[in-house]
């Protein structure tokens, strides 16, 4: 979603440096872009739709010490440098961005023009900073006037301002994320750490219903409603700076995929006691709930086979969006497992609440330290990833089952077996992933990257890995892909296959094996181009490639070729993959 860098103390070249921030938020996704720093001629504002990568820092190069910046990714109004962030006031003073949605805009925008406010833009973001001007009216201190403002708002938002006639960079959050950024001379506030991750890896987190004040030197935080001050502790995030560049790749979409050679490894890195802990509170618990987005979803879907195969437990998966649903099912005694990447996602975080107001206890799987999802929960279990930069989530995805899978064998008191069947897929992971490999793959991707449609199918834990897979080609690619159950596809879509219509196969040594391997041949009988992707190789396949056979852990293996290959069909149709169309990194916005 948008993302936001502000910046205020003793650095002089502010502007430059909000620009280069915004460049490094760029993965979230976004249409336009926007800065405000203020100099000795006031405050210089520019906007514009596109790509911040095109912008030359050097235009903010005047002096300056506070701040901001804004990419939109538009959900009020169309993408115009009108809608841009910056918005300002009728006497261009104030100056604000926003992440999240003020819901009740339009009645605040028509009180606002009743009192002869003046509006340019069609966004919601606009009627901030005329509502903070019209506070300023009786209450002439900033600060005080955005916290008035603010209590005004309704919806989720992250909203960063300034003044021209101030030197504070003021934060206020109920719903999308702001984070601050700790430097011995200043202070960053920003949507997400990689932002400021180049200057400082010292954080102090606002949460929802919260605003911070300062003017480089010192920093307020405060609680919105009742203007009371809170303190905060300051955080080391352990993610480096080199994690978050894309290094001797392209993209990071084949750089993350590549990181899974040493990120599952480090997921199964767990503390022993929590993990023991975990497992017997899904034992205990009366009804145990997964839920998650997109991919994060898929790590869900697999770990309902993982729970029922490993320990013989029934789990319930639900898709984080339509947990509202199931709030019946919910008393004291059950547990919520919300997984998520980002730890700022929105429906998960409406999950954890529905879960919570039950009574529920809330297990969270993440990957970003002291994100929201992660902050809220009971309990907290890291994967440890890395930044995930691409908007695609790859690494992530296979952190997220292997914590998932150790859970599993934690519940049989078979934690080191399953630690061990881990560490040796991880290792398998890295012969895999080798040059020749991955080359093989691209040339799959040149065959069949003119086709309108693909198919993925799998049965037991490659069924969720099917799903996925067509989530990760659709987003990077833009090639209609769908995954279906095997089983199912006699039921209907079967009559979508034509002749070298490509289908990928999942396949495991696994119960299920003889099942889906029918599942291909009969889509080789409709005229089926058929890719296996398996342990090993059978004559219905007219492509195979080959993953290590890792028993329970199949399913982490066999999705890592499609996400290469998903990859490879990205850059061979000429899109971008880290920067699909329409996505974005992290959705901020039910
Ligand atoms: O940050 P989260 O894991 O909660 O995000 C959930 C989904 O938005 C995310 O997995 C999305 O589906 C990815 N773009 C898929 O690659």
């Amino acid at each position: 979603m948008c993302g936001i860098i502000g910046y205020v103390g003793k650095r002089t070249d502010a502007g430059v440096l909000a620009v280069q921030s915004l460049k490094r938020l760029e993965y979230r996704g976004y249409d336009s872009w926007g800065v405000a720093c203020k100099t000795k001629d006031g405050v210089i504002i520019r906007k514009d739709i596109g790509k911040i990568s095109t912008v030359d820092s050097a235009d903010f190069q005047q002096p300056s010490s506070l701040a901001m910046a804004h990419t939109r990714w538009a959900t009020h109004g169309g993408v115009t440098t009108e809608n841009a962030h910056p918005h300002v006031s009728c006497d261009g003073k104030i100056v604000v961005v926003l992440n999240g949605i003020i819901e009740n805009y339009e009645a605040l925008r028509d009180e606002l023009k009743t009192k002869g406010h003046e509006f340019v833009s069609s966004t919601d973001t606009e009627v901030i900073p005329h509502l903070i001007e019209e506070e300023m009216k009786t209450e002439p201190d900033f600060a005080a006037a955005v916290r008035r403002a603010c209590l005004r708002f309704e919806g989720r938002y992250g909203i960063v301002a300034m003044h021209a006639d101030s030197f504070l960079l003021v934060a206020a959050r109920t719903g999308s994320p702001l984070i601050v950024g700790v430097e011995k001379d200043g202070y960053f506030i920003a949507s997400d750490t990689p932002a400021f991750l180049e200057y400082t890896s010292t954080v102090q987190y606002l949460d929802d219903g919260e605003m911070v004040v300062t003017d480089g030197n010192s920093i307020l935080f405060s609680d919105i409603a009742t203007g009371e001050e809170r303190t905060k502790r300051e955080i080391e995030i352990t993610w480096s700076v080199t994690e978050a560049h894309k290094g001797e790749y392209d993209h990071f979409m084949l750089k993350e995929i590549m990181e899974q050679k040493q990120s599952i490894a480090r997921a199964v890195d767990q503390d022993e006691d929590q993990i023991q802990t975990l497992a017997r509170a899904i034992h205990a618990a009366q009804g145990t709930f997964l839920v998650g987005c997109g991919t994060a979803a898929k790590a869900c879907m697999a770990a309902e086979y993982f729970f029922s195969v490993i320990a013989g437990h029934h789990v319930n998966f639900a898709p984080a969006s339509e947990f509202k649903l199931y709030h019946r099912f919910l008393k004291p005694e059950s547990l919520l497992i919300a997984v998520s990447q980002s730890g700022e996602t929105a429906d998960t975080l409406e999950a954890m609440k529905i879960a919570k107001s039950k009574g529920a206890k809330v297990l969270a799987i993440v990957n970003a330290e002291g994100s929201t999802i992660a902050r809220e929960a009971d309990f907290t279990l890291h994967i440890k990833a890395g930044p995930e930069r691409a908007v695609a989530s790859t690494k992530a995805l296979t952190g997220q089952m292997a914590v998932l899978l150790l859970i599993a064998y934690a519940m049989i008191d078979k934690l080191p077996k399953g630690r061990t069947r881990l560490l040796e897929t991880a290792a398998a992971i890295n012969d895999m992933l080798n040059p020749r490999y991955t080359e093989f793959i691209e040339t799959i991707a040149e065959r069949i990257q003119e086709s309108s449609d693909l198919y993925i199918i799998g049965k037991g834990w490659n069924y969720p890995m099917a799903l996925e897979s067509a989530i990760k080609i659709q987003e990077v690619s833009y090639v209609h892909a769908e995954g279906f159950a095997g089983g199912e596809l006699k039921h209907g879509p079967i009559a979508l296959i034509e002749k070298g219509t490509p289908c990928i196969a999942l396949v495991g040594n696994d119960e299920v094996r003889t099942d889906i391997i029918s599942n291909a041949i009969e889509l080789k009988a409709r005229g089926g181009f058929i890719v296996g992707i398996a342990p090993e190789r059978h004559a219905v396949f007219d492509e195979w490639i080959r993953v290590p056979d890792v028993d329970t852990a199949q399913a982490i293996v066999n999705i890592i070729p499609v996400q290469v290959l998903a990859y490879f069909l990205a850059v061979k149709r000429g899109k971008d993959p880290d920067m699909p169309r329409n996505l974005a990194k992290s959705v901020t916005v039910k």
